[in-house]
């Protein structure tokens, strides 16, 4: 697969089904877990245009850092339970802020950053990794998004 098809004017829990599908593909065959999250960061940047999209990748329990992403320049390391990153780790739980300004502790890697949505990944219930993604509008994100990004997650730590 060299091309991202994706349906146009549609919404986006339809783009999402689009984009999961290829994500299976994408990754399906490939078990390097880092190529695997780079073409899917790039996936998710290239279909919905997001200000930043990017992986954490959990370090010695205790921090975050920074794994394949697409956009600009971000925090290498995040310590556990810290900014939104490190709350979702801690949690065990997807967040999603609506306004980074009102988020306690809020890190801004970027100040074009409005809201953000973070997914941890988990294997033996334990969390490896999280996904982050940024967007320059306040309240990007909700269940919709929440939802289809944690089946793809799944989907990739499958493979
Ligand atoms: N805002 C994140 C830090 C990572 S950057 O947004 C890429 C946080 O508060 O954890």
């Amino acid at each position: 697969m060299d091309e991202l098809k994706l349906p146009v004017n549609t919404d986006k829990k339809e783009l999402y089904k689009y984009l999961t599908e290829q994500v299976k593909f994408l990754t399906g065959n490939e078990k390097n877990m880092i190529a695997n999250m780079a073409n899917v960061s790039a996936a998710i940047r290239q279909t919905f245009g997001f200000l930043w999209v990017g992986f954490y990748l959990c370090e010695n329990d205790n921090e975050l850092v920074l794994g394949p992403f697409q956009g600009a320049i971000a925090c290498t390391r995040i310590k556990f339970g810290h900014g939104v990153c490190g709350a979702a780790w801690k949690e065990q739980r997807s967040v999603i802020v609506a306004d980074v300004d009102k988020f306690p502790g809020h890190i801004a890697c970027n100040s074009a950053s409005k809201s953000e949505i973070v997914i941890p990944l988990l294997k033996n219930n334990k969390v490896f990794a999280v996904l982050d993604i940024d967007s320059d509008k306040l309240n990007t994100f909700d269940d919709i998004d929440r939802a289809a990004l944690e089946n793809m997650m799944t989907v990739i730590i499958k493979n």
